[in-house]
């Protein structure tokens, strides 16, 4: 089982706990072989919430056992459902936080006994796919450092990494294309990052068919439209490591914040770069060239013209159509006609003059994408 090398701070801040679910993602979008994926997400699970060890059972229903793989080079590990904590959540669905677990039945004492460890916590979860079948357990032993225990929080943070696993395991189980993973992985990560800046609901649904329509009204063919509209969503990625100070700030940033605020751009981009995934080589590009200007004068790289990826120049246009059609913590919402003008004033200037031309013409199918995926106002206006 994956040992925790070091000790942790017991409660990790919101942003410790993307930046961990973050270093993981890229790894398990990329992974392909089931065994390495469930090392990968224990190893996750362990670190997110300061366990000693952490397993992810599969839930074999047709054997009625769960196994594990648990360590490069060893063998899988199998038990009975009807055995243990992990049996028990397998069999009930619910979750439990177990504190004393010598004088709970369920507990296997044997297991101590064979390997000379000794359990003092235990808490252990459901993984369900996306139909909320019960596909297997995550399961965390031994809250760190002595004699911490679990609690409802660390119950919180392994939900969320649960949620990520059921659909990494799910697509791995069915044997789908592994790219299937890194759309929900992508997609879950990046609406968790946008929950920080506090924009709402639909944003990052939208921006994603604002920029499937402008590929497709570009010219492009269905698949890589597809490509556009997966990876979009990433392109503010680099915001997770943005200050709150800076990226709640109610007014106008001080040029210091502004220099901080911009490099989200190539920010995201350094994270993203490694993979040779095709969807994430394209949410790279969109991080690094989403505020770059047709006239040059936009950043990081000050980039003009054609020299800016297209899917950059797409990206841009939708990112701002949205900025601009919704409430930020620094301005209000416009009405469609202002921003309508704006993109007019900024045709060949800001941004590509054939995009803007499709954008025109196209107006009332992108405002169909905007009315279609409208914000809630929040419970305090209703
Ligand atoms: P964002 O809020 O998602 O805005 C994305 C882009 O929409 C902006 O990129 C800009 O091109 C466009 N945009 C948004 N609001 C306006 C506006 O009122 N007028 C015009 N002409 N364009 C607008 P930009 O400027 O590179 O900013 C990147 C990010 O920096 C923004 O993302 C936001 O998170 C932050 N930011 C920018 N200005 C401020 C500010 O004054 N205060 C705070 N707190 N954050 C800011
Ligand atoms: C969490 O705090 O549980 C996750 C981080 C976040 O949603 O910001
Ligand atoms: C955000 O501010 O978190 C994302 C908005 C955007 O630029 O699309
Ligand atoms: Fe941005
Ligand atoms: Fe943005």
């Amino acid at each position: 089982m994956a040992k925790n090398p070091k000790t942790k701070p017991l409660i990790a801040s919101p942003d410790e706990l993307l930046r961990t679910i973050f270093d993981y993602v890229g790894r398990i979008a990329d992974e392909r072989d089931i065994d390495q994926l469930l090392i990968l997400l224990a190893d996750m699970g362990r670190d997110l919430i300061s366990a000693d060890r952490c397993t992810v059972w599969l839930l074999n229903r047709k054997t009625k056992e769960l196994w594990s793989k648990v360590a490069h080079g060893m063998d899988r590990i199998i038990i009975p459902v009807t055995a243990g904590i992990a049996g028990c959540v397998a069999m009930t669905g619910d979750s439990l936080i177990i504190n004393d677990p010598y004088s709970d039945d369920r507990f296997d004492k044997d297991v101590d006994k064979k390997t000379g460890y000794h359990t003092r916590n235990i808490l252990s979860l459901p993984i369900n796919d996306g139909e909320g079948k019960i596909i297997g357990v995550f399961q965390a032993i031994n809250k760190m450092p002595e004699p911490e225990k679990f609690s409802e929080q660390d119950l919180e943070h392994l939900l969320l990494a649960a949620t990520y696993t059921g659909k990494a395991l799910d697509a791995a189980i069915l044997q789908e294309e592994i790219e299937a993973t890194q759309r929900e992985i992508i997609f879950t990560l990046a609406e968790t990052g946008e929950m920080r800046s506090k924009e709402t609901g639909y944003h990052v649904k939208r921006v994603a068919e604002f920029s499937r329509l402008f590929a497709v009204k570009y010219g492009m063919n269905e698949e890589e439209a597809e490509l556009v509209k997966l990876s979009a969503p990433m392109h503010d990625i680099g915001k997770i490591a943005i200050p709150d100070s800076i990226l709640l700030k109610p007014g106008k940033l001080t040029p210091e914040e502004w220099e901080i605020m911009q490099s989200h751009a190539s920010l995201g981009y350094e994270m993203l770069k490694h993979s040779d995934r095709r969807l994430l080589k394209s949410a790279a590009i969109i991080a690094n060239e989403h505020h770059e200007k047709w006239n040059g004068e936009g950043y990081p790289n000050g980039k003009k013209g054609e020299d800016i990826h297209i899917y950059g120049r797409i990206t841009a246009m939708s990112d701002v159509f949205d900025a601009l059609g919704n409430e930020r913590v620094y301005k209000p919402a416009w009405e469609l006609d202002r921003i309508v003008k704006l993109f007019k004033e900024e045709k060949g200037h800001q941004f590509d003059p054939k995009l803007v031309k499709v954008f025109l013409e196209g107006l009332d199918d992108f405002v169909k994408i905007k009315e279609t995926y409208k914000d809630e106002p929040p419970v305090s206006e209703r």
